[in-house]
């Protein structure tokens, strides 16, 4: 099997801004090596992980904790981000240059940082440094509260893992408006609704925000313009826990996004430029992330395979999207000029990926607008001009 004979093509190493990596706390679910390992193997050479471990990423000792495990453990590069609780919001300020982000969490979900009270989100955007992000897990209405509350404090905020309808509207508006809003939508938002419950099983299906409907997934393909990001929020719980009687809520995700959304290129849904935007361009600027110098992932544009009932890396051993047929793969990941991945083998160590806090100086807070432009008013190109794209020519 000889790569020369593929259409084999060679894109900047892809950002994914939300990672549950369950370490400390939950390493039967994930940890540091298995997790960078599965980012690897899916053309992510940057992750930045969530607050939700166990302990919680909320206050200095916790946060040490997880930044010291995530070095000794990435395999790739991170950020570590921490999270809002009811009272932390003055302690967290000196943390926020060594953080990937603030995250607050305003619905259920699987967490024990959930936020009730209007007034402590007040807090947490009153204190958090403008210049640093502020992401907010916002389902229904909640979405049209928090960009509400960016505005009230004249600082940006990014939506997670954005699903309904309503949800993207309202982005949609405030955007329309020049309100500071930045949002991610998951893969298995884009390639799964209510009616893969059948196939996927109700237990496993279960993640927050839900499986939605055919309109629901329709707003999103139809609003693609006003989508800053595409994010995994890999979330892996075991085989076992998604079959009890009460599954956490979350799939896996990392070794499986870029198929999926090369899938969507090869049937002409997307362009390869919609993914280099939402997996490195804009993340890059809304998150403040460094350059990764010598870094490229080459993927095979050709290549048809069936996604089996687990992939390799993640310790969760099963994907909602297993006996789906995708099209199109990655073969290499460079990461600083080594030899990160290379058909199906990881080859970084532990401890080989850097904070992306760590590499350079945070910039001046005047250099860190987040002001994109929408995607429809940026020129756009065929698909195959990627071929002879570079990872310089992206940035
Ligand atoms: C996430 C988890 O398991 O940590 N679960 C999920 O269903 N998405 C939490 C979250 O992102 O809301
Ligand atoms: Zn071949
Ligand atoms: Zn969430
Ligand atoms: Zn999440």
């Amino acid at each position: 099997d000889c790569i020369a004979s593929h259409r084999v093509i060679r894109l900047p190493g892809f950002i994914d801004v939300h990672v549950h990596v369950r370490e400390p706390g939950a390493t039967h679910k994930e940890d540091w090596s298995s997790c960078t390992a599965a980012a690897l193997a899916g053309g992510v050479t940057t992750i930045l992980a969530m607050p939700n471990t166990n302990p919680p990423t909320v206050d200095e000792a916790a946060f040490n904790l997880t930044q010291k495990l995530a070095r000794a453990g990435a395999r790739c590069d991170f950020g570590v981000y921490v999270g809002a609780s009811t009272d932390n919001y003055s302690k967290l300020t000196s943390l926020a240059p060594a953080a990937a982000g603030l995250k607050m969490y305003l619905n259920e979900t699987f967490t024990t940082l959930k936020l009730d009270d209007l007034s402590i989100w007040m807090k947490h955007f009153e204190h958090w440094p403008r210049a640093w992000p502020l992401c907010a897990h916002a389902e229904g209405s909640h979405t049209a509260a928090v960009i509400l509350m960016a505005e009230l404090f004249n600082r940006p905020v990014h939506v997670c893992h954005v699903a309904r309808k309503e949800e993207i509207l309202v982005i949609r508006a405030a955007k329309e408006r020049g309100l500071p809003v930045t949002c991610e939508v998951a893969p298995h938002h884009l390639f799964l609704t209510s009616d893969d419950l059948d196939t996927v099983g109700q237990g496993r299906g279960k993640v927050k925000p839900p499986l939605v409907t055919k309109e629901d997934q329709d707003a999103l393909w139809d609003n693609m313009a006003f989508i800053d990001i595409f994010a995994t929020d890999h979330a892996p719980h075991t085989v076992e826990e998604k079959n009890s009687d009460n599954p956490p809520p979350g799939f896996p995700g990392l070794e499986t996004m870029v198929p999926l959304l090369l899938t969507a290129v090869a049937e002409s849904r997307l362009t390869i430029e919609d993914l280099v935007e939402r997996l490195y361009t804009n993340p890059r600027k809304i998150f403040n992330l460094p350059e990764q110098p010598d870094t490229y992932i080459e993927i095979d544009l050709e290549t048809t395979w069936i996604i089996p009932p687990a992939m390799k890396f993640s310790k969760a051993q099963w994907t909602p999207f297993a006996g789906r047929s995708v099209k199109g793969m990655v073969r290499r990941v460079v990461l600083r000029g080594e030899v990160a991945y290379i058909d199906g083998e990881v080859l970084a160590r532990p401890g080989f990926g850097l904070d992306v806090r760590s590499m350079r100086p945070p910039p001046a807070a005047d250099q860190l607008s987040i002001n994109i432009p929408p995607l429809s008013s940026l020129p756009t190109s065929e698909p195959t001009s990627p071929l002879k794209r570079i990872p310089g020519d992206v940035r």
